[in-house]
């Protein structure tokens, strides 16, 4: 509460200065631009990946991933397993506290169904340098479908604010020839 009250009780009805309405004109049509650039960027664009989305519980999500983990892993790597899915075949990555679960190795050229979940609370998926970021959620299998085209070592990171362990949730997509 103010300790003198304005000299216009009445404040609110003024009528709009000049200046700020032209800014809130300028304003509104700049969200209508980019509101449009979404749907342009979709199809134009590299980064913004069609996706599918069904919804799975935790328990669903990690019974898959240890599935697909358990007849493909090739090695480990720091406790972590390394698995190389047959081409053309559904690819379970977990996020969860604070971690992605397991590593992944993909072939160059060849087409894999990515499905991404988080068993915990909601984080990020930023594939770099190839700038790719994706919301994960819990609850919800979201699929993109992807082949990579470039080989090497690419970091998976977390960009989602995700609590005291966020910073150190990283991981790493393998693509060989
Ligand atoms: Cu997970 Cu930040």
């Amino acid at each position: 509460m103010s300790i003198t009250p304005p000299t216009e009780r009445i404040w609110w009805k003024e009528p709009i200065a000049k200046v700020e309405l032209v800014w809130i004109i300028v304003a509104f049509c700049w969200g209508l631009v980019m509101f449009f650039m979404m749907i342009y960027w979709h199809g134009a664009g590299e980064q913004n990946l069609s996706n599918e989305a069904y919804r799975i519980s935790a328990e669903d999500f990690i019974a898959k991933t240890t599935e697909m983990v358990d007849q493909y892993t090739v090695r480990e790597e720091a406790g972590f397993p390394v698995v190389h899915p047959p081409p053309g075949s559904d690819v379970y990555l977990i996020a969860r506290l604070w971690q992605f679960w397991p590593i992944l190795e993909f072939e160059k050229d060849q087409t894999y169904r990515l499905h991404l979940s988080s068993t915990d609370w909601q984080h990020g998926f930023s594939l770099q340098p190839v700038n790719i970021n994706l919301q994960i959620h819990p609850g919800y299998d979201m699929v993109i479908t992807i082949t990579p085209d470039q080989a090497g070592e690419y970091g998976v990171i977390c960009n989602e604010f995700c609590g005291i362990g966020h910073h150190t949730m990283l991981s790493k997509i393998y693509v060989v020839e």
